[in-house]
């Protein structure tokens, strides 16, 4: 599976000793791109269970979708 997903970011986030979460005593890094608190883990890759491994999803207020096609503006400009 892949998926969609937007982020602002625009250069490295570095860590430090107070990321460290108290209770568990570590740090988990968003790697589905859904986190509302990337680029933390924040639970929020519960919603990719069940998604396809042929399948491309986009995630938009709440709903999870496949994503049927992707136009470049190269293939816009031939129509
Ligand atoms: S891995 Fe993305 S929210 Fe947990």
């Amino acid at each position: 599976m892949t998926r969609l997903v937007e982020l602002e970011g625009t250069g490295p986030c570095k860590l430090d000793t107070s990321d460290i979460d108290d209770e568990k005593g570590d740090v988990a890094v968003c790697r589905c791109g859904l986190s509302e608190s990337f680029p933390f883990c924040d639970g929020s890759h519960r919603r990719t269970d069940g998604e396809s491994d042929d399948e491309t999803y986009v995630y938009e207020e709440g709903r999870r979708e496949v994503l049927e096609r992707v136009v470049t503006s190269d293939e816009l400009d031939e129509e």
